[in-house]
């Protein structure tokens, strides 16, 4: 079924490619200037949105092995995500029931057992605490009520979701709304992680903003990757989460029937994962994507986003280079264009001499995405799952 709308999306696009056209919003859009600089939305923001939402906190293939783990923060949440020895992977609050440390190091590697730096507790990978140190000593207690608390996770095309929010009963079916088949295609499950860098940024909105805006390539980024790019867009929305492509021809396909096309023609262009994700394609030492997360910083006026470079086949030597130099560019263009640029529009913003800005009738990503925002900020933890169901229907 998700294969006949890649074909079905691929034909569109060369309709409006022949057709000279593009769909259009109904009307431009403004988005209050201060939800890029209020204190308080931004507070909002991290906790019905990014302590609420499922959010990719790595590829699968960041812990492609049975005991590889990742322990990091997210907005301000530690988390321990394992892969254990069944394959399954778990996500947990990193935090000893002890008295509360972070049980392991920010950063990944592969391990049975979780030995607290503190006093030595021991954890399993599924999160079990199996010993005590000198436990005569501590005294009893049930080690099986003592575990590591575990955040709602799964593992879907290639990617790890997981909530923040141990206690969450939103349904990871509602909010993705089949998206998760589509970005199956790409088979990230198999794919192999390459490097990953991380990026301080503007507000993350302002960050995010761009990765659902081709208007602007061919003018900001006209000395490096948009020198020929189409700032036309068509979106195609699944809930929350849209994908973004310039109308297509695909010239180098034209004798192949649209059935034939290979998934990297049919996956082409980025797919957005709300709130924080975009995966967009390259070729460089062989197919490739760039996963970009971002997360809001610890004020509103800074995010950071870790870019993943993921590829098809492992490189050898050569294609190692040509990865690595793509990889430099798509830093440097993130880094001193796009987040440049959105540090400057980020102070003019905040001194208070604008009280709107625009989304034009050809931004409908930026349109559905604030529009989304606004909807969770007024949306009660039991209305979630009716919110998503609602709209995937
Ligand atoms: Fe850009």
């Amino acid at each position: 079924m998700s294969r006949e709308q890649l074909v079905a999306m691929a034909r569109r696009n060369m309709e409006y490619a022949d057709a000279g056209t593009v769909e259009q919003e109904p009307d431009v859009y403004k988005v209050a200037a201060a939800n890029y600089y209020d204190p308080e939305r931004f507070e909002a923001e991290k906790r019905q949105i990014f302590r609420r939402m499922p959010l990719v906190l790595a590829p699968s293939a960041e812990l492609p092995q049975p005991g590889d783990y990742k322990a990091m923060e997210a907005v301000g949440m530690p988390v321990l995500l394992t892969r254990g020895q069944d394959g399954t992977v778990r996500a947990f609050i990193n935090s000893c029931s002890h008295r509360g440390t972070a049980v392991v190091v920010d950063g990944t590697g592969n391990r049975r057992k979780f030995v607290c730096p503190y006093h030595g507790w021991t954890f399993t990978q599924r999160g079990e605490l199996v010993g005590i140190a000198a436990e005569d000593d501590f005294g009893a207690i049930d080690k099986a009520e003592y575990g590591l608390t575990p955040l709602p996770v799964q593992e879907r095309a290639g990617l790890i979701w997981c909530i923040l929010d141990p206690d969450s009963d939103l349904s990871f079916d509602a909010f993705l709304g089949g998206y998760d088949d589509m970005l199956a295609h790409f088979g990230l499950e198999n794919w192999h992680l390459y490097s990953k860098r991380t990026i301080r940024g503007p507000n993350w909105k302002i960050a995010y903003d761009g990765y659902m805006d081709l208007y602007h390539l061919p003018v900001l980024h006209k000395n490096t990757i948009g020198a020929s790019a189409s700032n036309q867009a068509l979106y195609y929305p699944w809930g929350p989460h849209q994908r973004v492509i310039s109308p297509n021809r695909q010239q180098d396909m034209e004798d192949i029937p649209v059935e034939d096309w290979p998934s990297e023609v049919l996956m082409v262009g980025v797919w957005t994962i709300f709130p924080h994700i975009s995966i967009a394609s390259f070729r460089g030492g062989g197919r490739s994507i760039m996963l970009s997360q971002l997360f809001p910083g610890e004020t509103v006026d800074e995010s950071f986003t870790t870019q993943y470079y993921i590829m098809e086949e492992a490189p050898d030597a050569e294609q190692a280079k040509e990865a690595e130099a793509m990889f430099d560019l798509l830093e440097k263009v993130v880094e001193d264009e796009d987040y440049a640029t959105g540090f400057l529009q980020q102070r003019a913003l905040k001194s208070g001499g604008r009280e709107f800005v625009l989304f034009g009738r050809n931004e409908g990503g930026g349109q559905r995405f604030h529009a989304w925002l606004d909807r969770l900020l007024e949306t009660d933890d039991k209305d979630l799952n009716r919110l998503f169901s609602g709209v995937n229907e």
